[in-house]
């Protein structure tokens, strides 16, 4: 397919601490297979993570890691444009013309924003609270076609959508409005202890999340301990959170449909089961981490990876962001 008529897709990751199998399954995973058919550009948002408190120290050694690892996933710099959000300056110079055609209620109605200033009712700063126009612009500079993201961004989309059709509207044609890309299985992978609630790295008990960098004896004892239920049966139910759960990672991972898991393991035990998940899991990350722990030794090639890839996302980004400050009316 030639270059000019590939579509494009952009998304982008926090670099707030260790990476989970929710992202993996609900974005990642995406990410690495849309590579090949379209034109991919993918960032480490680092202008995000610091909407709650980070440790620098720690933060720095963050973005090096998550870079480190969208590279032992298997994204390609030279297929794929990769760079560090803060280092291409019209994501937060955007996301001020933005900010101003971006109504207050609005914002108020996130359901993120209501969750996190909850959790950090000592720190509800007012990036927390304008943290999805700095998304919307991530996303517009690059005029994506598709945005491919795990089901707790929809809304995140939504809006940036929203701004982008104003946007337009009000000053003439800037912005490609953007589809978000969410996958069938593996959108919403919850927590393993309480499956009530989203797998997320934030969450103080350790067992109820899987790194993707975790070991395979880590992946399985997780597995092993997994909260299901005491009826026994392997099947996809409201009332089975926990096993439907286990069923949507094997699905995700393997490519099987849930019936056909359903069928696999009928008549087999819960124990069996986890076992057979944490393995999937396992064998599926293990070469990741192997990657990983070769690449995170060699900083220098990073930094220089990611320096190569903000120019090349800075070209694009510069382009529309002129755009729209000539629409808007500034001077060039
Ligand atoms: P973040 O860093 O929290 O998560 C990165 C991606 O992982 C997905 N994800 C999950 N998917 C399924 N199950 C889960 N338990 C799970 N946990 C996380 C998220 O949906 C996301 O796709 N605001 C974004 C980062 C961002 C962004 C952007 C994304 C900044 N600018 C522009 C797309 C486009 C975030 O905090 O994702």
């Amino acid at each position: 397919m030639c270059e000019e008529s590939k579509k494009r897709v952009l998304s982008c990751i926090q670099p707030s601490g260790m990476l989970t199998l929710g992202n993996y399954l609900g974005a990642l995973k995406n990410w690495l297979n849309m590579q090949d058919e379209f034109e991919t550009t993918f960032a480490v948002a680092d202008l995000h993570a610091i909407t709650v408190r980070q440790e620098p120290a720690k933060l720095r050694s963050q973005i090096y890691s998550t870079y480190a690892l969208m590279l032992a996933l298997g994204l390609d710099p030279e297929r794929s444009t990769m760079f560090i959000q803060s280092h291409v300056p019209e994501h937060a110079q955007l996301a001020w013309i933005l900010s101003c055609n971006t109504q207050f209620g609005e914002m108020a109605r996130m359901t993120q924003f209501k969750d996190k200033s909850a959790k950090h009712a000592d720190n509800i700063n007012v990036g927390l609270f304008s943290y999805p126009v700095l998304m919307a612009a991530d996303i517009l500079l690059y005029k994506p076609d598709y945005v491919p993201v795990g089901a707790d961004q929809k809304q995140h989309l939504e809006i940036a959508r929203d701004i982008a059709i104003r946007f337009n509207r009000l000053y003439g044609d800037v912005f490609t409005i953007p589809d978000a890309y969410i996958p069938k299985t593996g959108a919403r992978v919850m927590s393993l202890q309480d499956p009530e609630k989203k797998m997320s790295k934030s969450d103080e008990n350790l067992n109820s999340w899987v790194a993707i960098l975790d070991d395979k004896d880590t992946i399985i004892r997780k597995f092993k301990r997994a909260v299901t239920d005491s009826e026994g049966g392997i099947y996809v139910s409201e009332d089975k959170k926990g096993i439907s759960n286990l069923i949507t990672i094997y699905s995700a991972i393997t490519g099987k449909t849930s019936a056909e898991v359903e069928n696999e393991f009928s008549g087999k035990g819960y124990g069996d089961f986890k076992l057979a998940v944490g393995e999937v899991v396992a064998d599926e990350l293990g070469p990741i981490k192997q990657r990983y722990d070769q690449i995170i030794t060699d900083k220098a090639e990073l930094e220089r990876l990611f320096r190569e890839g903000a120019e090349r996302a800075e070209r694009v980004a510069r382009k529309t962001y002129f755009k729209a400050m000539k629409k808007v009316g500034f001077v060039l």
